[in-house]
């Protein structure tokens, strides 16, 4: 394998691309193939066995590419078919979840009262409360589906009346009042951590909000280092990214999860 090989990521939509970023804060030198599977967003309310097949051939589209490791940039899937997909790509290609990293975090932090938002799918799966008890079964976890955040999101209403009405929603349900900490457990919420953030400051509540993209940036980055994967060629980085199904609108909405202007090319798998 050649470390001058892209990293593989991938998430039903552009959510992941707030992970994506954070990888390339840590490692600016390594370049990204991205896949965003928008023909089939949101993954939040569909079947495992669904997310599974599309997850399949995401995984070996991205070893086509020569993905010389996959992050699973989207929580639904790393519930459901991380499984599957360490065991259907090659060997030589690791997988990465991007569940195990804050799971990781929570135990070396020390927090004992933690609250997950996340998809349906991804809270049903109840795959937080699982990992992190099979390390310490004293963290209590209290868990509660979002499922109209990442429409929400995706359709640009992240700093406003809207957005603020239902942040507070769903902060506000008993399942989430005794907590230290919130895992925001969707690749797509880190682009609202800020009005999370002002909703627990404006109750003076005591709540960390994690930024999981950027917990999973940096696994990625020791990761990386521990396997010798990193890449040491003295080239620029370059970076492609691909789309199950192409919009105008959906084009300009990468940008804010980005962070900057991306170019997408549409590819059915
Ligand atoms: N970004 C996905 C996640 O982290 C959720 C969005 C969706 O429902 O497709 O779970």
């Amino acid at each position: 394998m050649d470390f001058n090989y892209p990293i593989g990521i991938f998430d039903s939509g552009i959510g992941g691309l707030t992970v994506a970023n954070a990888i390339l804060k840590q490692l600016p030198n390594e370049h990204i193939v991205y896949f965003g599977d928008t023909a089939h967003l949101p993954y939040g309310d569909k079947s495992a066995d669904a997310i599974k097949s599309y997850a399949k051939k995401i995984g070996n589209f991205l070893v086509d590419k020569h993905a010389k490791i996959i992050v699973i940039a989207c929580n639904t899937a790393s519930s459901v078919a991380y499984d599957l997909l360490t065991k259907s790509t090659p060997e030589h290609v690791q997988i990465i979840n991007v569940i195990d990293p804050v799971v990781h975090y929570i135990i070396q932090k020390k927090y004992k009262k933690v609250g997950v938002i996340g998809t349906q799918g991804t809270i049903k799966s109840n795959i937080y409360q699982q990992k992190i008890h099979l390390q310490d079964s004293s963290i209590k976890v209290h868990q509660l589906a979002t499922p109209l955040l990442a429409p929400m999101i995706e359709s640009g209403f992240v700093h406003g009346q809207i957005s603020d009405l239902v942040i507070e929603e769903y902060l506000q349900h008993a399942n989430l009042q005794d907590i230290d900490t919130l895992i925001l457990g969707c690749t797509h919420y880190p682009l609202i951590k800020k009005e999370i953030e002002h909703y627990y400051n404006k109750h003076n509540k005591n709540v960390e909000v994690l930024a999981t993209n950027e917990i999973v940036g940096k696994y990625v980055k020791q990761f990386m280092i521990e396997n010798g994967l990193l890449n040491v060629a003295d080239t620029a980085a370059k970076h492609s990214f691909y789309v199950s199904d192409y919009s105008d609108t959906f084009a300009k909405t990468t940008n804010l999860f980005f962070g900057k202007k991306i170019e997408l090319k549409a590819i059915k798998l």
